[in-house]
């Protein structure tokens, strides 16, 4: 069966096609050579730019796998206030992002007030960039307030659509449920919604990245975040192997022949596990990448794996590194909004 031409002609792939390809079957050079094809068909050779701006590395939460987790006692914790968010953007503005992406832990100090005046600052002064959240689960109220104060993105993976593989990742208040209810709250707001989730995470198994398939196609986000699994040397996975670069990427792949508008990035995660990943995400299909533009002194504080990348061409002030990078994978980097193509 030839599932790759299936999934091309825009058919819905049984399980058994996605094992199959996930399995490496495809060939893997024959899924990405389509998936590069169906890109360019609808995003050519243009790689986005966001700038990455990490707020606060205290997070309320306490998943199994993350290096911010509550419980992690060593985990070095900081947040960043309005005035060096700011000026964060303004660094970034200058140099050609007109993206920033507000991300951090779930930390009690970002109210609804405190962070919506972040959001209407940075929207006030930087009138033709998109304001990007990513700042976990919050009421649909409080989703509507960002909205009203300008946020037009907002990026919350839904981590694992199998409740069974999602009580193992996470502690018992938490639930899947209302991850999924925040994803479904966000779209009817009129956000442009980022899901995803880890590749290789502990215990996870080929089905339950078929369930994950299976929700995003419930979900129809507008953008999909994956990379692979990293441990944590301070988490209780400590011991657990990371995901792989081939996994993630065959993700990816799939990714972008069933959501051709997608916008995906190739991850930090995937630049972290190999030094071709970034390359060989977009080859597979991303069409973004996520430089951070925090300020240096906390970058490494945001450490929710183990040897994260943060400087070299992760940093959004070498863009012209990024550049060539981009360019050697033989695609080009576009300074624009980078909406989504639906
Ligand atoms: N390895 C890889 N990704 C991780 N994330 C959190 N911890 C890890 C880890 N140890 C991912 C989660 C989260 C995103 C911001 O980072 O999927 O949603």
């Amino acid at each position: 069966m030839d599932w790759i031409a299936r999934l091309r002609a825009g058919s819905d792939l049984e399980d058994e096609g996605l094992r199959a390809l996930l399995a490496g079957e495809g060939p893997d050079e024959e899924l990405f050579a389509a998936a590069d094809q169906v890109r360019r068909e609808h995003y050519g050779d243009a790689v986005y730019v966001r700038g990455l701006i990490e707020i606060s590395s205290y997070c309320r939460n306490d998943c199994l796998y993350c290096g911010i987790r509550k419980s992690n006692s060593n985990a070095r914790r900081y947040r960043l206030d309005q005035e060096t968010i700011l000026s964060c953007c303004r660094e970034g503005y200058a140099l050609g992002y007109r993206t920033f992406v507000l991300q951090g832990g779930e930390d009690p100090f970002f109210a609804d007030d405190v962070l919506c005046g972040i959001v209407r600052a940075i929207s006030r002064e930087f009138p033709g960039c998109a304001v990007t959240l990513s700042v976990g689960e919050r009421s649909l109220d409080s989703y509507k307030k960002l909205y009203d104060a300008g946020a037009r993105r907002f990026l919350l993976r839904h981590e694992a659509a199998s409740e069974e593989l999602y009580r193992k990742l996470h502690p018992p208040g938490m639930s899947r449920e209302n991850r999924m209810q925040c994803l479904f709250d966000l779209k009817k707001i009129g956000y442009q919604v980022g899901s995803g989730f880890m590749v290789g995470a502990p215990f996870q198994r080929t089905e339950h990245l078929i369930e994950d398939i299976r929700f995003l196609q419930k979900l129809s986000p507008d953008m999909i975040g994956i990379g692979p699994y990293l441990n944590h040397r301070e988490t209780p996975f400590r011991d657990q192997p990371s995901g792989s670069m081939i996994m993630t990427l065959r993700l990816l792949a799939i990714l972008r022949l069933m959501f051709p508008w997608a916008l995906l990035p190739s991850t930090t995660a995937l630049a972290s596990i190999d030094p071709s990943g970034r390359q060989r995400g977009l080859q597979a299909g991303a069409n973004v990448v996520m430089p951070n533009l925090s300020p240096a002194d906390v970058r490494d504080k945001y450490s929710i794996y183990d040897n994260k990348l943060s400087t070299g061409n992760e940093s959004a002030q070498n863009k012209a590194d990024l550049e060539k990078v981009v360019r050697a994978a033989g695609y080009r980097i576009v300074t624009d909004r980078g909406d989504v193509k639906r």
